[in-house]
């Protein structure tokens, strides 16, 4: 480390190693999935196994070892307040059902706040070989090569990505395609909210909405748009609301009023 690197590049080089190191461990889980043992939590389709728990175990090691004053939250194993700031927001396997099921769309996402901001964001997809990583005006990059957004797509010319889960109505969700599609859009679903979002900085996908997620699903996507040049709905973080559920919603350039109207924000 130089003396010009500050407090937030020396977390942002560390995120980046982190997510390399437990994607090589969920990858090891994800290769040998067949004796995984599937444990259900809110309901049959929300599902989680000792891969999800013990890469946020290491995550969690590698944090405290480094910077033992940050906070922690990881959806395994909850939230841990620290002193110095910075909080690591985890989701150590984010899409457990299609890696239970035997598919590739499945990331490490890893996001940290300064404050009420995500100041970094990365997310490691393993089956991919891609690290997509951005820092707050540093830029966003996947596998190194700089994320630009294409202003002239929209959800008319390119795809949108839509999540749901048990915490939203059936009806609700068949709305939210069935207005999608009436505005001459399209809908991908892949099983990993945090990849779809890393989708969206990589202009894969024009935007990204579903109705209920946390901050571990999200975070670190977010800070991911934003440095591509897209836009993203904000997302509580402060105090309780930090482990809440709240709606998910990013877009690229041109797409942000499709977006906003879709998720009913405009
Ligand atoms: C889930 C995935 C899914 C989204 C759900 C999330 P998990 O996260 O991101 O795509 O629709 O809302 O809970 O449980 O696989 O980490
Ligand atoms: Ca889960
Ligand atoms: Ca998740
Ligand atoms: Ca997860």
């Amino acid at each position: 480390m130089t003396s010009q690197e500050t407090d937030l590049d020396r977390r942002f080089v560390l995120a980046k190693a982190i997510a390399q190191e437990a994607g090589a461990m969920a990858l090891d889980y994800f290769n040998r999935r067949d004796s995984l043992v599937i444990e259900t939590k809110r309901d049959p389709q929300d599902v989680v196994s000792i891969a999800d728990r013990t890469v946020e175990k290491l995550i969690r090691e590698r944090v405290e070892a480094t910077f033992a004053g940050d906070g922690f939250l990881g959806e395994e194993f909850g939230h841990t307040a620290g002193s110095s700031g910075y909080t690591w927001v985890v989701d150590p396997i984010d899409g457990t059902a299609p890696f239970v099921s035997g598919m590739p769309n499945w990331c490490v996402s890893i996001a940290v706040l300064h404050g009420n901001e995500p100041v970094i964001g990365v997310i490691g997809a393993p089956c991919h070989n891609e690290l997509y990583a951005a820092a707050a005006g540093r830029g966003a990059k996947l596998n190194g090569r700089v994320l630009t957004l294409d202003p002239t797509r929209n959800v008319r010319n390119a795809m949108t990505g839509i999540g749901a889960n048990s915490h939203v109505a059936p009806e609700v969700m068949a709305d939210i395609i069935i207005r999608l599609l009436q505005a001459g859009g399209t809908f991908i679903r892949n099983g990993s909210g945090a990849l779809m979002l890393a989708y969206v900085a990589a202009g894969r996908l024009v935007g990204y909405y579903e109705p209920y997620m946390h901050a571990w699903d999200c975070l670190a996507g977010y800070c991911l748009v934003k440095e591509a040049g897209g836009w993203h709905h904000p997302f509580p973080v402060e105090g309780e609301r930090l482990t809440r559920g709240a709606p998910v919603v990013a877009a690229g350039p041109g797409a942000r009023a499709d977006l906003e109207r879709l998720a009913g924000l405009a």
